[in-house]
């Protein structure tokens, strides 16, 4: 009996790694992203696994996904997320402050509102992760609408923590620390005055001292697949 776990955000970063690690762990894998091209590159490497393009943050993708997802889902990783170029809160139009919300925000209530059919029908109990960030809780000066989508994030998940326990189904916030990928990259294109911690990351690239992906992904997997049902829905799982 293979279990099956859908990755959001599938086609690059820390949700590209998580789908090597879940082959690697025996699972099937269903991958989602925009870009088809490299999702196809993706199953290219790994050709059993299924890939749907959509846009999570649109009830239109939300549906497509949930439509393709054929057979109970044990694990759920809500990882997929849009971080724009640091900019001062006060200066952010409105379609870059609604797309934070609709792609950070709304999947995790309305994608896994619609996934809840193949959830209630894990093998055991269903385990979700929602991708936090330390930007949930700190006010960072120049990723306003990120730091705003992720504090809502968490709220979001903490309420479906209680909400969804009677339904058999386990969810967290997972935090991976500060992690080398292309989100990472926007961050350090900014400048001090913009996004004060712009030096800082650019220190820890030059240190070498930013996480890989894979690191993560095997530790998100890790959480997934070897906790504790009580370890698994404590406080946000961290990654440091
Ligand atoms: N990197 C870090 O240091 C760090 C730290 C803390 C938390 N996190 C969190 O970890 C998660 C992964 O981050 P990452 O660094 O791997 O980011 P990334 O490299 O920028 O990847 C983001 C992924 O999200 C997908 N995505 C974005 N908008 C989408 C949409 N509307 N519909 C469907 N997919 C969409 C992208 O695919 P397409 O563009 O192909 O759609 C891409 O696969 C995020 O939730 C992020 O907030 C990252």
């Amino acid at each position: 009996m293979n279990k099956t776990i859908l990755i959001t955000g599938a086609s690059r970063g820390i949700g590209a790694a998580c789908v090597a690690v879940a082959q690697q762990c025996g699972l099937s894998v269903i991958a989602t992203a925009r870009s088809s091209d490299k999702l196809d590159d993706l199953q290219r490497l790994h050709p059993t696994i299924q890939v749907i393009v959509a846009d999570i943050s649109t009830n239109k993708g939300r549906k497509t996904i949930a439509d393709k997802v054929n057979q109970p889902l044990d694990f759920l990783l809500h990882n997929a997320a849009v971080l724009f170029p640091p900019k001062k809160l006060i200066e952010v139009d409105s379609s870059e402050f609604n797309q934070s919300i609709s792609t950070n925000v709304e999947p995790l209530l309305f994608l896994t509102q619609a996934l809840l059919p193949q959830l209630t029908q894990a093998h055991s109990k269903a385990r979700i992760l929602t991708m936090s960030s330390r930007a949930a809780n700190n006010a960072y000066a120049g990723i306003g609408s990120y730091c705003v989508s992720k504090a809502a994030a968490l709220m979001i998940t903490n309420i479906l923590k209680a909400e969804l326990k009677p339904l058999g189904i386990l969810i967290n916030n997972y935090s991976p620390g500060v992690v080398d990928t292309r989100m990472q990259k926007t961050l350090r294109s900014s400048n001090d005055e913009v996004f004060p911690y712009s030096s800082d990351f650019k220190k820890l690239k030059n240190n070498n001292q930013l996480a890989t992906t894979s690191q993560v992904a095997q530790h998100i997997l890790q959480c997934f697949m070897s906790l504790s049902e009580t370890a698994f829905s404590a406080n946000t799982l961290d990654r440091l």
